[in-house]
């Protein structure tokens, strides 16, 4: 086995991979993880929660918060992920005010534009990088492991994918 780093780059070629890409890191997504999903208008943020919350075991689909700024998606046992959008929040006190830690203790949180609440932020974090490549439907996903729970997940993860059909 390899040196685990907890940072690696995958690539996804259409939605639905990006769909399944979430779908798996969703399966070993916990309730106190924390998951920052950085890349512009279109980049595929959304459609990757849309698997997370899949995975995660939610009992409802995702729609995009951009209007609404926490989603809220449970699974049976009762764990929550909440999905955030802070596109249209100013700075990071008003993430504060929305009372990660509370989130962070009845579940796992998503976040989509997390660089503009970043002093909000738990230091242990998955950060990924969705970057639209010059192809229509290719885009290349960059996973980085901030902390050593975050750094331990994604190493999981990526034997998942290395393993997996
Ligand atoms: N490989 C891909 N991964 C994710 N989305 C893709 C991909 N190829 C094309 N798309 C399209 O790009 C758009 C991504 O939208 P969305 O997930 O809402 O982005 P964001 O939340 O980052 O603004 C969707 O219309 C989706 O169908
Ligand atoms: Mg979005």
């Amino acid at each position: 086995m390899s040196t685990p780093t907890g940072t690696f780059e995958w690539m996804s070629h259409s939605p639905e991979q990006t769909r399944q890409l979430g779908l798996r890191l969703g399966r070993l997504l916990r309730p106190g993880d924390t998951l920052c999903l950085q890349g512009d208008l279109g980049a595929g943020k959304t459609t990757f929660v849309q698997g997370l919350a899949q995975g995660w075991g939610a009992q409802t689909p995702v729609s995009s918060p951009t209007f609404v700024l926490v989603n809220e998606y449970a699974r049976p046992d009762g764990a929550i992920l909440y999905h955030l959008d802070t596109y249209r929040l100013t700075d990071a006190l008003e993430a504060e005010i929305l009372g990660l830690d509370d989130m962070l203790g009845a579940g796992a949180l998503v976040i989509e534009w997390p660089e503009k609440v970043l002093p909000a932020l738990p230091a242990d974090r998955i950060w990924i990088v969705l970057q639209h490549l010059e192809a229509e439907n290719q885009r290349a996903l960059r996973f980085e492991g901030q902390g050593a729970r975050a750094a331990a997940l994604l190493d999981a993860f990526l034997l998942d994918l290395q393993g997996g059909a």
